[in-house]
């Protein structure tokens, strides 16, 4: 009769003994995961956890803010904040191919990392939110090679760290059922999916500033009305794309020439396949009509039929 209020007392305790009075570093993504480990070390050890969240200006609208109000607010986690937006696109300034990109993000990313945690003295431990499956995947216990290249950073390299990774017994759905299990919020809780490199793959091309804020609006309104629809509950992973091309359209008297942004919805289990959704024609007109009246320079919406195979879920 194993219970998920079992389990938080026994993590909890074991965290305890193995933390003792020393302190533990947690890198923050504003993913189901580390969040989640983030409050049940919290739980255990309060202020012995310092977190750093690198905002890499990638993540959607609001994001940062609701990981700060939240994790750092509500739950009272000590979060360093960390602004790079502006080293990741100087970085990204002038690169097209989608396999640079997240390299480079990927890499700056622990580079940031690492240097914020450089400048913290007396950490022991390194806290993951490495799950059972990403274990299962790698084999044996490399666990940290697989995060390495999605979420937050590896180890850095001249530092000593023990591991901790609580949830390295659980499947998604039981780290989810932690989560509410500690009071977290749904938002977070059920966040959908999202890669690592954020945004910066969702603007196809190279990325600028402009082209990033088309595509964080109009995600926010397709999110909106997904979620008046109900359907945030049942479509697994939903998103707009700028593919950087423009065409002409009329507004008013005037002709246009403006960007193409692109809708995709998908239902899957684990992202290696996945269905496009049927999403009802009336939400999607009522997505479409608010993305070109409130999303400057955008004037025609597209809805992506495919599936994968034999596309992939993101454009990049
Ligand atoms: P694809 O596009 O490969 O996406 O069909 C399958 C799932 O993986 C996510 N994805 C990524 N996640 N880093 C990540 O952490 C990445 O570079 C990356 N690329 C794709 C995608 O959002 C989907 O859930």
């Amino acid at each position: 009769n194993w219970t998920m209020n079992d389990f938080i007392d026994m993590q909890i305790a074991k965290i305890r003994e193995q933390v003792g009075d020393k302190k533990v570093l947690l890198g923050l993504s504003g993913g189901v995961d580390s969040s989640v480990v983030g409050v049940l070390l919290h739980r255990a050890i309060g202020d012995q956890l310092v977190s750093i969240f690198v905002d890499h200006g990638l993540l959607r609208k609001g994001e940062v803010e609701q990981v700060m109000e939240s994790l750092g607010g509500k739950f009272g986690l000590n979060i360093i904040q960390v602004d790079a937006k502006d080293r990741f696109m100087s970085k990204l300034a002038g690169v097209s191919d989608p396999e640079k990109k997240r390299k480079i993000i990927g890499n700056e990313f622990i580079q940031v990392f690492d240097e914020e945690a450089t400048k913290l003295n007396g950490i022991d431990f390194l806290a993951q939110g490495t799950l059972y499956t990403d274990i299962i995947e790698s084999g044996t216990s490399t666990a940290t090679t697989i995060k390495s290249h999605h979420n937050v950073g590896g180890l850095p390299e001249d530092m000593q760290f023990s591991l901790i990774e609580p949830l390295n017994t659980l499947f998604k759905d039981e780290v989810r059922d932690l989560g509410e299990k500690l009071g977290m919020p749904y938002e977070l809780v059920w966040r959908q999916p999202f890669p690592g490199p954020g945004l910066g793959i969702r603007v196809l091309g190279e990325v600028t500033e402009d082209k990033l804020k088309i595509v964080r609006d109009s995600d926010l309104i397709l999110r909106e009305e997904f979620a008046l629809a109900g359907l945030d509950k049942t479509v697994w992973q939903y998103f707009t794309v700028l593919p950087g091309i423009r065409s002409v359209g009329v507004m008013g008297d005037g002709r246009t020439y403006d960007y193409t942004v692109g809708i995709r919805a998908v239902n899957s289990i684990d992202g290696m396949t996945a269905d496009f959704s049927r999403i009802p024609w009336d939400i999607l007109q009522k997505v479409s009509v608010r993305i070109v009246n409130e999303v400057d320079h955008v004037n025609r919406i597209v809805y992506d039929i495919t599936s994968k195979p034999p596309s992939t879920v993101e454009w990049e």
